[in-house]
């Protein structure tokens, strides 16, 4: 399975573009996918009350809030691969990472004696894809964002080994809305990777 997470808050967006043509395209391949987009998710920050990291083991922390982030994790640990879209805010992924990252914590365990946590052991692999939209040009974005150290965060305890990165630029005015022959063949690129049979295997 294939989970495509599509973090702009904007419908009709870039994002939104990019993402149905990896739904399309992977409907095509008869490759399994889940689409799932954080504006229509219920995710609460972090309260910082630390009870999910007390317990040791493999087994992930239990979050005392009850919304959707349960049902994102458990379809990001379902997952061989996760493909996160994403604009690029203020220089970095948009702020909802930030909350992801911090929920997070179920992932460690950091007792209240300990100065700093430990990531959870876990055997996975899951392969990860960040695609950015951003008004800067592609090439810029690993330069003058943070936006691949934060997906790292992100990566990290997911054990996501395999990132690949995708940076479409010049997606800042309203008539950058479209997307261009060339961005269509980078797609068909990620597309045809995701669908090879070495990572279906
Ligand atoms: C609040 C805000 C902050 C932004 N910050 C940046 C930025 O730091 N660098 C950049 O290149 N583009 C920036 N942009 C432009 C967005 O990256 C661009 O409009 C986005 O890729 C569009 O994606 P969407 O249509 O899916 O929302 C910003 C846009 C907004 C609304």
């Amino acid at each position: 399975m294939i989970s495509i997470i599509n973090l702009s808050q904007r419908v009709h967006g870039i994002n939104d573009r990019i993402c149905d043509v990896l739904q399309k395209g992977l409907a095509a391949r008869n490759v399994g996918f889940r689409y799932i987009t954080t504006r229509d998710l219920t995710i609460r920050p972090c309260t910082n009350c630390r009870s999910c990291m007390q317990s040791p083991g493999e087994e992930l922390g239990t979050c005392p809030m009850s919304d959707d982030m349960g049902e994102l994790v458990r379809s990001i640990l379902d997952s061989r691969c996760v493909i996160v879209s994403a604009p690029i805010n203020c220089y970095d992924l948009p702020s909802i990472m930030r909350v992801l990252l911090e929920r997070m914590s179920i992932f460690c365990y950091w007792p209240d004696e300990s100065y700093s946590p430990v990531i959870r052991v876990m055997q996975r692999s899951i392969k990860g894809i960040l695609i950015t939209t951003s008004a800067l040009p592609g090439i810029m974005v690993p330069l003058v964002t943070r936006s691949r150290k934060t997906f790292k965060l992100f990566a990290k305890p997911l054990k996501m080994t395999r990132i690949d990165y995708h940076h479409f630029g010049f997606k800042g005015r309203k008539v950058d809305m479209v997307l261009t022959e060339k961005d269509h063949r980078d797609l068909m690129k990620i597309l045809n990777q995701i669908a090879a049979p070495a990572l279906n295997a």
